[in-house]
C-alpha cells in the first residue's frame, strides 16, 4: 500500500495509466511479462517478536485434529492467532480446540469440513471469516491421506482418485476460496481497517515425496500429488504476489498416524535412509510453519521448506 492506495493502483498511477475498472490485482502485477517495481512493501517493524507475532490474525488449518496439523494450529495460537481447526472424522478436535483456547487466550473452534468438496471448503471459509473478526490471514492446507495399495498397476483407480482428490485437488479448492478472501481484503478498504494485517499467507503441506520416489513402499499417486502441491503453490506465489504469499513445507517421515499401516520392518529401512536416523516428531515442524505464516517470511514466496532429517540431502 502506498499512502492508502492499493499497490496495483499506485503502480498504474506512477506509469501515468488509468486503471481499468476491471483490472484485478493478478493482472496488475506485471505488464507484458515484466513485473512492476514495488509490487509489495517490506514490514515496518524489524523486531523479531513483532515479525513472528500473529496477534489479531485469523488462521484456518485443515487436517488439524491430530498429527502435524494439530501441532501447527497450536503453534499459530501460541503466536497469538485465532484459529479455526478443521477435522474430518476425528471429533477429538472439538476438545482440543477448547484446550487451545484456554491455554493461549485466543479464539479456537473446531469444524468438520470435507476438503474434497470445493463447495464445502468455500462455504466453511466464508462462514469462518465472518465468525473470526471478518478476516483471514493464514490458511494451512494440511489434510492428506496416504497411498496404501503399493504397485500402481495393481492398485484401484478409485484409490488413485481418492488420493489425488484429498492430497492435491483439496489444496486447489482451499487456495481458491482463501485467495478470493485475500483478494477482496486487498482491494477493499478492509486492508486499511484490519489491525496487524499484512496480506494473506497460504501454506500447504507437501512432502519430501514430492521431490523423491520413496522406497521400499511404492506410492506413485501420492508422490505425484505432492509434487503437484509444490508446483501449484509456486504458481500461486506468482499469481497472487500483490495480495498473498504462498509456500509449502515438505516433511520427511514424521511420527503420526498416517503411516500406521506401514510395518515396523519397513520403518527400520526408512531410518537407514535418513541421516538423522529417526522419524521426526510433528512438533519439530512448528517453526517452519510459523515462519511461513508470519511476517518473519515477508520476502519469502513460492518456496518449499524441506524438513526431512536430511533425507533429500543424500
Ligand atoms: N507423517 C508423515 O510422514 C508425512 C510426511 C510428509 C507429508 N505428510 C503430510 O502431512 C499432512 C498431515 O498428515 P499427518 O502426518 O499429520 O497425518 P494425520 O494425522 O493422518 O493427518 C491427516 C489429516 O488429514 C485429514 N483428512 C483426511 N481426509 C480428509 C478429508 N477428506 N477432509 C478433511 N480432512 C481430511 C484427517 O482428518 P481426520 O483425522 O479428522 O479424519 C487428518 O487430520 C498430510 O497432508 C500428509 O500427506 C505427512
Amino acid at each position: 500500500m502506498v499512502r492508502g492506495i492499493p499497490n496495483h493502483l499506485a503502480s498504474l498511477k506512477a506509469e501515468g495509466k488509468k486503471p481499468s475498472p476491471t483490472t484485478s490485482p493478478e493482472d496488475a502485477s506485471m505488464h507484458n511479462g515484466i513485473f512492476h517495481e514495488y509490487n509489495t512493501t517490506a514490514p515496518k517493524s524489524s523486531s523479531i517478536h513483532e515479525l513472528f507475532s500473529l496477534k489479531h490474525r485469523t488462521a484456518i488449518v485443515s487436517g488439524a485434529g491430530a498429527g502435524i496439523g494439530f501441532e501447527v494450529a497450536r503453534a499459530l495460537a501460541e503466536a497469538g492467532a485465532n484459529v479455526a481447526i478443521w477435522y474430518h472424522s476425528n471429533k477429538d478436535a472439538i476438545d482440543k480446540a477448547a484446550a487451545i483456547e484456554k491455554e493461549f487466550g485466543v479464539k479456537a473452534r473446531a469444524y468438520q469440513v470435507d476438503v474434497t468438496s470445493a463447495s464445502a471448503v468455500k462455504d466453511a471459509i466464508e462462514a469462518q471469516v465472518s465468525e473470526f473478526n471478518n478476516r483471514l490471514d493464514i490458511f494451512v492446507a494440511n489434510a492428506g491421506i496416504p497411498w496404501t495399495q503399493g504397485r500402481m498397476i495393481d492398485g484401484e483407480l478409485s484409490h488413485y482418485h481418492n488420493v489425488v482428490s484429498t492430497d492435491l485437488d483439496s489444496v486447489f479448492y482451499c487456495a481458491r476460496a482463501a485467495g478470493e478472501v485475500w483478494r477482496r481484503q486487498y482491494t477493499a478498504s478492509a486492508s486499511k481497517t484490519l489491525q496487524n494485517y499484512s496480506g494473506g499467507s497460504f501454506v500447504a503441506t507437501a512432502s519430501m515425496s514430492g521431490h523423491i520416489a520413496n522406497i521400499p513402499q511404492l506410492q506413485s499417486a501420492y508422490n505425484a500429488a505432492k509434487a503437484g502441491v509444490i508446483h501449484l503453490v509456486r504458481s500461486l506465489a506468482v499469481e497472487w504476489v500483490k495480495f498473498a504469499r504462498a509456500n509449502s513445507v515438505s516433511p520427511g517421515y514424521m511420527n503420526t498416524e498416517i503411516s500406521n499401516f506401514i510395518p515396523p520392518e519397513t520403518k527400520a529401512i526408512w531410518r537407514g535412509k535418513i541421516p538423522m536416523g529417526r522419524e521426526g516428531e510433528p512438533g519439530e515442524l512448528k517453526g517452519a510453519y510459523l515462519y511461513l505464516a508470519s511476517d518473519a517470511s515477508s520476502y519469502t514466496t513460492g518456496t518449499d521448506i524441506r524438513a526431512d532429517g536430511g533425507y533429500t540431502a543424500v
